[in-house]
């Protein structure tokens, strides 16, 4: 068995805890999520992907936690340990190069070009050039943006290189220090953010719109989103939590923590709505104006609020903050691999990793203006361009397979004690719910995700 004594781990449970919460809290929760919910009609959505966190995403999260402390290596070799300890196939190790390799690099490639352009809009906004914006105005400068290769590659390549840097330190001098100081920070700036806009924009009719259901809204499709959503916000599929929880102390809760983390992630996504739509009604906006919702609508709010500059800043600089969490997290797992299996350094394979995402990702800068045109697939009869290509074959494809082998793989290969074990959970209760979930309901749940999203 490849197993070392020596990797380092977490020094304590709050750190974990900011790690984790901090991979899961980024775009997802406070650009995709709102978004998300505006295109999907609202309260309905927003009680079936909270659901759904509940019934797929937590016990997903249990599990990936389970084989990265179990494993304690890179998510692949985890994997392969966990399986071999069982008597399983280390074949199954291939979920993991899937996830780490192909996944979150895949992510991080268009990850870091959208949270380059949050990067972008920190400037814009504190130049004070959002003040008295129109629609057309703000839309103007997103088309800007878009058009300036240059600019959107720099932000690109500043975003990467800052997640390389904190990939590179280590797991106990950068990623630790990192998320203990930038998590409380971000926690403040939201909160504040969200106080302003209720107290100043349309609180009644935000709450309305998002927590009073109007069932007539569900259809399939929106409950696939929800899914998909919840995916996404937790750090699922991509090795993601499986790396973290090689990191973790025997002596740590993984359900109590689990669902500490996806508490705090849902409430930070409920949050970041109680921010935007208060604004949104206010200024008359549309909610369901698409993934453009904070970059094409936000700055007409901040351009008429009062000390509009300011917060516009404190915004872009909070997502800034939430999506450098989220992105360490998806190029550690690969980064742990490369150390681990191609006599590496971790200042080599984070920069090795990086620059993997960031030529991948320039593909995507490209998209916005000179290859706009350009559909990769268009012979196959697939019309996508790069971007959206990028963004349907890891969320689409890698996420709901990744997730399904891994619960197959959980469910029906590894021993049942040595779940419980890992788990220190004695038979019956909390463990007997958990594991019925991810043996039966998330493997069929997921099923159905991944046949309607390929349809
Ligand atoms: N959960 C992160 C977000 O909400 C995205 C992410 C997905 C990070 C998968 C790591 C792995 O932005």
């Amino acid at each position: 068995m490849e197993k070392s004594d020596v990797r380092p781990q977490w020094s304590s449970r709050m750190p974990f805890i900011f790690a984790a919460v901090g991979s899961a809290v980024g775009l997802g929760n406070i650009w995709r999520f709102p978004y998300m919910a505006g295109e999907n009609g609202g309260a309905a959505f927003v009680l079936i992907y909270v659901a759904f966190v509940v019934l797929i995403g937590l016990p997903v999260l249990i599990a990936e936690l389970t084989i990265g402390r179990r494993g304690r290596m890179s998510p692949i070799t985890s994997i392969r340990n966990v399986a071999e300890e069982s008597n399983s196939s280390k074949r199954w190790g291939w979920i993991g190069h899937l996830s780490s390799l192909g996944g979150g690099l895949g992510l991080l490639a268009f990850y870091s070009v959208i949270a380059g352009w949050v990067l972008a809009y920190i400037i814009k906004a504190g130049s004070g050039m959002f003040l008295g914006f129109t629609a057309a105005d703000s839309a103007a400068a997103l088309d800007e943006l878009y058009a300036s290769t240059p600019v959107m590659a720099f932000w690109h390549f500043v975003f990467i290189a800052v997640t390389v840097y904190i990939v590179g330190k280590g797991i106990n001098a950068g990623l630790e220090k990192a998320v203990t100081y930038l998590m409380p920070v971000l926690f403040l700036l939201l909160l504040m953010l969200a106080g302003y806009s209720m107290a100043t924009g349309e609180f009644l009719a935000a709450l309305h719109y998002l927590f009073a259901p109007d069932f007539s809204k569900l259809t399939g499709e929106v409950v696939l989103n929800a899914v998909g959503q919840a995916f996404f916000s937790l750090s699922l599929a991509l090795g993601t939590m499986v790396a973290y929880g090689a990191y973790l102390p025997k002596s740590i809760s993984i359900h109590r923590s689990a669902t500490l983390i996806a508490a705090a992630d849902t409430g930070v996504a409920l949050i970041a709505g109680m921010a935007i739509f208060p604004l949104v009604f206010a200024y008359g906006l549309n909610p369901g104006s698409g993934p453009d919702l904070i970059f094409k609508t936000l700055p007409i709010a901040f351009g008429q609020m009062p000390g509009g500059a300011i917060f516009g800043m404190l915004f872009f600089i909070l997502l800034a903050i939430a999506a450098v969490t989220s992105s360490i997290s998806m190029l550690e797992p690969a980064v742990a691999y490369f150390e681990e299996r191609q006599d590496m350094n971790r200042w080599k394979s984070a920069i090795f990793g990086g620059g993997i995402a960031f030529l991948i990702g320039l593909l995507t800068v490209f998209t916005q203006n000179d290859l706009a045109e350009f559909h990769p697939l268009a012979s196959f009869g697939i019309e996508m361009d790069f971007f959206q290509l990028n963004n349907f074959i890891v969320s689409n494809l890698i996420m709901p397979i990744g997730a399904l082998l891994l619960a197959i793989f959980v469910g029906w290969q590894v021993k049942r004690n040595v779940l419980r074990d890992e788990l220190g959970l004695p038979e019956g209760g909390i463990f007997a719910i958990w594991h019925v979930l991810i043996k039966f309901f998330c493997p069929v749940a997921i099923i159905a995700i991944l046949i309607s999203g390929l349809a």
